[in-house]
């Protein structure tokens, strides 16, 4: 499979498409604020030297030129304002820098953000059924959540730093040179001890962030499952089973952040210790030299400035470097997502004539199983036709696979997936792997075994494929789909509030509103996947009849357990385990020693 993103800067530079621009405007005043910062110890240091002191003024040669224009270092003892004018004009100037750097760097941020959500919201509804299969929906979340935050906090946080960071450290390191060689050689030659540490903790605690991110990738799936399933957990009275499982994952979870917490503030704290050592030792030696007279006292004011200045850049790279770690995982999970492959037509995929028949031909396939490089195997070496226009019935039990058959049809399945399945599906002798599955999918209209319906009203998810309302036509569709008079029951009609918080439907009139749905659309293929199972059978026997009439030169798939969902068909198929065990009509069916005998007997009222 080709990936798309080789190595974490190459999606990194993909998602700052946008917000690039912002990142380094905000670099920019961030690198502003440190030369900023720089100015004013020096003012101090000549102010306390040679305004205030007598000692010889120590500033650049273009400033001693404007200097000695005004009337030398005596213009300045009559005008001290003007000096501390200076350092608020500076420290002000720096206040501005300041604030477009974090506007810039808000900016960057959010539009960053915004980018990477929807750029995998994108990506991930156009992947393939079979990556949603093995893919859990709440690790998903996590990662188009979490780690996109984690991604943006080290960009906007970190790196955006990062030029602040590394003015400030090689300024400050030239300025202390500058001051007294010996003393910035004791200040510095602490520094590789603090970063080589940093690097070798940050390094080792890498993996255990890893390991905390996947747990809670497991416990938002957790919660995304217990809720989805919330009826199902509570008609088990499985509560106490769930939240024991979610309490022990939740603990090992909180477990691991506290053993995480542990090495960080063991390694903030050790790393307090050596920074302070290393004030500690600049100040003594410092004030040792101006005693000795190497330092004057406005040196070694604006030199314990720069040493500070030099602490926290320098602690702070430790904390970009483990930043850097954390979001490298967060990039690789998100690069899972984005590395895998969208659903893609072939270039010559067309589009033909869907009324044609319908050809299974020795179509085999497999479900892999997880973990494992096993298969099993689901459909076996299955062939039949559909004539054009005609209904055709497939019959058996559950698990036999029949709702993967109609899978295979819509292509939310591949034939063709490596190892897994074998053979050729047809569409008026057109290949349907040479069919653009849009296309196809439009053409074929299913009514799934399990219908979901959107947050909406009836009126909304009966219309879902339309680019309207139209209530004549949904009207119309629910009449034959027999949906009209229990929403003729609710008070609100077609208004009714449905979905994740509105109406509960049972499974008969969710049915039937996927019903309704497809025939909205008036597809020329349709199927019922178990569709009508839970309708009782009177019903049953009114959409049959009605759909009848109004779909007359549609194609019909019709997949029942119940033999008389589907014994009027033109042809019935019976599935068992994967093969077809029988083929014919209801009336040659009856006739002849086996399955559909069987269930046919079964089902016979005693
Ligand atoms: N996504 C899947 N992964 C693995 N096995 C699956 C998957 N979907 C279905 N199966 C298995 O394949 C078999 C056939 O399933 P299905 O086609 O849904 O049967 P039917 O619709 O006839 O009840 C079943 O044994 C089922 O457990
Ligand atoms: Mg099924």
């Amino acid at each position: 499979m080709e990936k798309r993103f080789e190595n974490r800067s190459s999606l990194l530079l993909f998602f700052l498409k946008g917000s690039k621009r912002f990142f380094i405007a905000c670099m920019i005043f961030g690198g502003l604020v440190a030369v900023l910062d720089l100015i004013n110890p020096r003012i101090i240091a000549y102010t306390v030297d040679a305004v205030i002191g007598e000692e010889e003024s120590n500033i650049p040669a273009f400033l001693e030129k404007i200097v000695s224009g005004l009337g030398g270092d005596a213009f300045f003892k009559t005008h001290l304002h003007i000096i501390a004018l200076l350092i608020l004009g500076v420290a002000g100037l720096a206040v501005v820098c300041r604030y477009f750097f974090r506007m810039f760097n808000a900016r960057g941020g959010e539009k960053l953000v915004c980018n990477m959500r929807d750029t995998l919201y994108n990506h991930i509804i156009h992947l393939p059924v079979k990556w949603h299969n093995e893919n859990q929906t709440g690790d998903i979340i996590q990662r188009c959540t979490s780690d996109v935050d984690t991604v943006r906090r080290f960009l906007s946080d970190q790196l955006t730093n990062l030029v602040r960071v590394v003015i400030l450290i090689v300024m400050s390191i030239i300025f202390m040179l500058n001051i007294n060689v010996k003393l910035a050689m004791i200040a510095i030659s602490l520094v590789p001890v603090i970063i080589g540490y940093s690097l070798i903790f940050h390094q080792k605690i890498g993996s255990s962030f890893e390991k905390v991110d996947d747990m809670e990738g497991k416990l938002s799936a957790m919660v995304q499952e217990n809720l989805s399933g919330v009826r199902v957990v509570r008609a088990f009275g499985r509560e106490s089973y769930e939240r024991e499982r979610f309490g022990k994952a939740n603990e090992k979870y909180c477990g691991m952040w506290i053993r995480l917490m542990q090495l960080l503030s063991f390694f903030w704290a050790s790393g307090d210790l050596v920074s302070g050592t290393q004030v500690i030792l600049v100040v003594a030696f410092g004030a040792a030299f101006c005693v000795n007279g190497q330092l004057t006292t406005g040196e070694l004011i604006a030199f314990i400035s720069y040493n500070a200045m030099l602490t926290w850049p320098v602690r702070s790279l430790g904390r970009v470097i483990s930043e850097m770690s954390k979001a490298g995982i967060s990039i690789d999970r998100i690069r899972y997502i984005m590395n895998s492959e969208e659903e893609k037509d072939t270039e010559n995929a067309g589009e033909t004539d869907m009324k044609g028949d319908i050809c299974f031909n020795n179509v085999s396939f497999s479900y892999p199983l997880k973990d494992e490089n096993k298969y099993t195997k689901v459909l076996d070496d299955v062939s039949f036709k559909i004539s054009a226009g005609t209904t055709v019935g497939i019959l058996g039990g559950t698990g036999s696979g029949k709702s993967t058959l109609i899978q295979l049809l819509d292509r939310l399945l591949e034939l063709d997936e490596e190892s897994e399945g074998a053979g050729r599906i047809t569409i008026g002798e057109k290949d349907i792997r040479d069919i653009k599955r849009e296309y196809l999918r439009k053409n074929i209209g299913i009514v799934l075994q399990e219908p979901y319906l959107f947050s909406g009203t009836l009126a909304e998810n009966i219309a879902i494929t339309a680019d309207g309302i139209d209530m004549d036509k949904v009207r119309s569709a629910s009449k034959v789909a027999a949906l009209d008079e229990a929403i003729e029951k609710f008070t609100k009609g077609y208004e009714t509030y449905v979905g994740e918080r509105g109406v509960t439907l049972s499974g008969g009139q969710k049915q039937r509103t996927a019903i309704a749905q497809m025939l909205l659309r008036k597809p020329p293929i349709m199927v019922f996947d178990d569709s009508l199972s839970a309708v009782d059978a009177e019903t049953d026997v009114k959409i049959r009849t009605a759909l009848k009439e109004r779909s007359k030169d549609t194609t019909t798939i019709l997949i029942a357990h119940r033999i008389s969902t589907l014994m009027h068909a033109d042809n019935i198929i019976v599935l068992d385990h994967g093969k077809i065990v029988q083929q014919g009509t209801h009336d040659e069916l009856v006739k002849q020693e086996g399955l559909y005998k069987k269930i046919y007997e079964l089902q016979q009222p005693a």
